[in-house]
């Protein structure tokens, strides 16, 4: 029977973190008399052995709080910074795991904690990773904890800012988190009611966002709210960027693809900036006033909505049940309002981004919210 476990947080935190570690240490300890010991600050916590003993009374009273409290980092096993080097640490980790006889270590984390994860896997630790991320782009579940979260936040913040833009006749441009899908935009521009919603899934042309834009003006709209998802982009960049990425890949003078290489990260550097080429090009073609407003960490901080809070939650209790049955390498994840084991090997390396014909996208087409394309 399994005795002891180990849990660490990595990656960007999440709102239902201290949710998901007091569910599952709470069902862990008192149904099936566990030991729980957690490590700080993600993957350097396990390498350096710093660990938290997570007993009753330290679950106490954590459902609600924001942030994590183990905390995390985005340090990777197989390349962590140790002095003025960047070393494979995954042997340290499995010293760390054998000398507290963990028989599994949960990883709670996104896209990038579930390959760090498979990493330890194959190194011989028994892991179970909880989709966590405001992003919710981990592959394999329907939600991850986090999301509705930053929706909410990201929803209030469009909400407000419409009488703003509509004081002013302004064009506001809301810069919201999600990496490199569209989830928080999209879900926060239909909910907060935007007129443009620009995700990286759908390429945007400046033109038909312009005309989009003035056409609202010539109907007495003289304000705009767009909802840019921080991985846009237009689709003459796109087509750029995946130009020069196919022409590394064939290159074979080394110098060549050097030079390349300087062009793609220009490229993507434009990427980065992309909310501010925006707000030129608009203000530019349509002769209205712009503003930026960057949601940035607000869409992370605080404390969960009621629904993380629930996820968060039985996803923490259907982890332990799993490591009580001896299940491992594998993500319990949300599937049509249940919960189910994941191989963790068939969730690694991929994303989940927005499909096309998404029920969101179709319906903001359908209320004639313009997504750039068309
Ligand atoms: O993955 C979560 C996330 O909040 C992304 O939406 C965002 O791109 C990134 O993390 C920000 O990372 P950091 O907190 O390291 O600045």
């Amino acid at each position: 029977m399994p005795n002891s476990i180990g849990i660490l947080t990595a990656g960007g935190d999440s709102p239902g973190l201290n949710a998901a570690i007091r569910a599952l240490g709470k069902t862990a300890i008192s149904k099936y008399d566990m030991r729980v010991t957690g490590f700080r600050q993600g993957f350097r916590g396990l390498m350096q052995n710093r660990t938290v003993d997570l007993h009753a009374g330290a679950l106490s009273g954590i459902l609600t709080m924001g942030g994590t409290i183990l905390g995390t980092s985005r340090d990777k096993p197989h390349k962590m910074p140790v002095g003025d080097k960047v070393l494979d640490m995954t042997d340290a980790m499995l010293d760390t795991y054998q000398q507290h006889h963990l028989d599994v270590l949960v990883c709670l984390g996104g896209g990038g904690t579930m390959s760090n994860a498979w990493r330890l896997a194959k190194k011989g630790m028994n892991i179970i990773t909880l989709p966590k991320t405001i992003d919710n782009d981990v592959y394999g579940t329907d939600v991850t904890f986090g999301f509705d979260t930053a929706l909410s936040i990201a929803t209030e913040a469009i909400d407000r800012l419409h009488s703003t833009a509509h004081s002013h006749h302004r064009i506001i441009i809301v810069e919201v988190m999600g990496h490199n899908t569209g989830w928080l935009a999209l879900g926060s521009g239909l909910a907060g009611g935007a007129d443009v919603i620009l995700i990286p899934e759908v390429p945007y042309d400046i033109d038909i966002v312009a005309d989009s834009i003035l056409r609202r003006s010539q109907g007495g709209k003289h304000f705009s709210i767009i909802a840019l998802s921080e991985g846009a982009f237009s689709a003459d960049l796109g087509k750029q960027i995946r130009q020069l990425k196919d022409g590394i890949k064939g290159e074979e003078d080394k110098s060549g693809r050097k030079r390349l290489k300087r062009k793609l990260r220009k490229l993507l550097a434009r990427q980065a900036n992309i909310t501010h080429e925006l707000t030129r090009q608009l203000e530019d073609r349509t002769r209205l006033e712009a503003r930026v407003t960057t949601l940035g960490h607000v869409q992370r901080g605080g404390a969960p909505t009621a629904a993380d809070r629930l996820l968060a939650t039985r996803l923490g209790t259907a982890c332990a049940e799993a490591i009580q049955e001896g299940v491992s390498n594998v993500m319990i994840a949300a599937r049509n309002g249940d919960t189910e084991a994941v191989p963790l090997q068939d969730v690694v390396g991929k994303r989940k981004t927005v499909p096309q014909d998404h029920i969101w996208i179709e319906t903001a087409r359908a209320l004639e919210i313009c997504l750039g394309d068309q």
